[in-house]
């Protein structure tokens, strides 16, 4: 059974991995630095990169040790090679190919978007069945597949402007919430009774499969704005009661996941496709698998979804992803550089 080493360093989470043969994850070790960018309110690169210099080694070894394997028994070395912050593929990148070239082992260069669209299929007993429809939901993404099968994905609509998890991040940081603003904005929004307030899912009547989020947010901004005369995020502890921040935090998850479920399952109808499967930190929120699972029930569609640890950056879905790669034998070389803007 192949094993592949897998790594992510794409944005804040240093992350090493080993799968055996594509499907079974041995380890997969994630250092998140949530704590050195909260008092930013989002990633700062500097850091991010610096972070990756202090951390890359000592989790490359806890995941050979986590899976009882040495660089030995390594069939080959996977990376990312973008989307993300150069800086921080870069330490990455340098990683693999030390490891690749005192190894004599292949070089593996995958695209992070790859990983998260596979990641519901590294659960024992999830198969692949093409076609499926993908949802990437993350904090740079908000992009819809038609997955043929693998390593052929067709892009069939994506955001205009932010990602849904850009935007849970930016209304967090107007609501003097924290970062990141996924979780904390789900949190709240439990609490909140039927009684939400009610703001705009766009695009949402477009007969297209884009979306766009920058508006949305610009709602809430608003409203606080105009509805409650609040301009700086200072003033929202002060302002805001608990009551009313739980509407509006449920508010404006709803409006999201109103626009993600209805387009995705319009999509799955227009091809004729019955399974769909979710990817990305935005699919760790558990609002959104229930009214994704009761929307898909209505309509006899399976839908899929990572464990939450597969859901947010992890390198087991890049090694996992590398595995079709080894068997095409699509290796990269030691000049193998970062690609910040990497399309899928
Ligand atoms: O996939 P990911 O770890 O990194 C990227 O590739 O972007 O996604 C991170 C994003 C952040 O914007 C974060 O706020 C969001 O995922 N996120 C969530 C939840 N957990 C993480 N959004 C909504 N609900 C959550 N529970
Ligand atoms: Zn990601």
């Amino acid at each position: 059974m192949p094993l592949i080493l897998g790594i992510d360093t794409s944005c804040d989470d240093t992350s090493c991995a080993v799968v055996s043969n594509g499907e079974k994850i041995l380890s997969n070790v994630v250092s998140s630095q949530t704590a050195d960018h909260a008092e930013y309110g989002g990633v700062v690169p500097e850091i991010a990169c610096r972070k990756h210099v202090e951390n890359i080694i000592w989790v490359i070894r806890k995941a050979l040790s986590d899976a009882g394997c040495t660089l030995d028994d390594l069939s080959a070395v996977a990376v990312t090679r973008g989307p993300g912050l150069v800086g921080a593929l870069l330490v990455g990148i340098g990683a693999a190919k030390a490891i690749a070239y005192s190894r004599d082992l292949p070089l593996i260069a995958v695209n992070h978007l790859e990983g998260h669209i596979i990641s519901p299929f590294l659960v024992s007993g999830v198969e692949y069945h093409f076609p499926f429809v993908s949802l990437v939901v993350s904090g740079g993404h908000t992009s819809l597949y038609v997955a043929k099968q693998l390593g052929e994905y067709e892009l069939v609509g994506r955001t205009l402007d932010d990602a849904a998890g850009e935007a849970f991040d930016k209304v967090a940081k107007a609501l003097s919430l924290g970062y990141p603003g996924g979780p904390i904005i789900e949190s709240l929004a439990s609490q909140s009774d039927d009684d939400c307030l009610t703001f705009p899912s766009p695009m949402i009547k477009q007969d297209n499969y884009d979306f766009s989020f920058s508006g949305l947010k610009t709602a809430v901004l608003n409203y606080l704005r105009f509805d409650l005369q609040i301009t700086s995020s200072d003033e929202v502890p002060d302002r805001i009661g608990p009551d009313l921040l739980e509407r509006i935090c449920a508010g404006f998850q709803r409006a999201v996941f109103q626009v993600l479920i209805q387009k995705t399952l319009r999509l799955a109808a227009s091809r004729g496709v019955f399974v769909l499967a979710l990817g990305g930190g935005v699919s760790a929120n558990g609002a959104l698998r229930k009214a994704f699972s009761e929307a898909a029930q209505k309509t006899g569609l399976r839908v899929i979804f990572p464990p939450k640890s597969l859901s947010t950056d992890n390198a087991a879905m890049i090694a996992g992803a590398a595995f079709h790669h080894l068997e095409k034998r699509q290796f990269a070389g030691l000049d193998l550089d970062a690609t910040p803007n990497l399309a899928l």
